[in-house]
């Protein structure tokens, strides 16, 4: 039985683990990808599921939080339906990132790093995300846009909105 407080993988999801656990000399070499199933699973990685992580693959916590902690794709807090991630490195900040994201907030009522009342957005400003050609670049979940601006964004919105979360 799972709970907020003392999550466990399902029996399917420790099935696939130890199926990959096999292929590997060492337990870490699969950090990634559990950590990647189980923020799919649980939303995201609370201490308690990091925890459970590390108890899975006999790993130190803190193994598993240096993990955590540097990469942008894992979430230690609750996001919204759309996670909005604006890259605002160098060569996005020069073509209108921070405006991107002024915008966005002004727009939402929030803060970067909050999630809007209803659940909807999260706004969240990252390192570079790698596609500096396309800049200023904006990650909507699992999916880059690249040389946004604000009517991209309104759009956006404006559709969400109107699909009231279908992500
Ligand atoms: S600086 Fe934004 S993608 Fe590289």
């Amino acid at each position: 039985m799972s709970s907020a407080a003392n999550p466990v993988f399902s029996e399917a999801r420790m099935a696939e683990i130890k199926a990959l656990i096999e292929r590997y000399p060492a337990p870490q070499a699969v950090l990634l990808p559990v950590l990647h199933m189980a923020q799919e699973d649980f939303g995201y990685l609370s201490m308690e599921v990091q925890q459970m992580v590390a108890d899975t693959l006999a790993l130190r916590l803190m193994a598993v939080r240096e993990v955590v902690t540097f990469y942008t794709m894992f979430r230690e807090q609750p996001c919204g339906t759309y996670l909005v991630e604006v890259c605002t490195n160098a060569g996005c900040m020069l073509n209108g990132a921070n405006e991107l994201v002024a915008h966005m907030c002004g727009k939402l009522g929030i803060k970067p790093g909050e999630t809007t009342p209803d659940g909807l957005f999260t706004v969240t400003e990252v390192e570079c995300a790698g596609a500096c050609a396309g800049a200023p670049v904006v990650q909507i979940n699992n999916l880059y846009h690249e040389k946004v601006d604000v009517a991209h964004i309104d759009a956006f919105i404006e559709k969400a909105r109107s699909e009231g979360g279908a992500a």
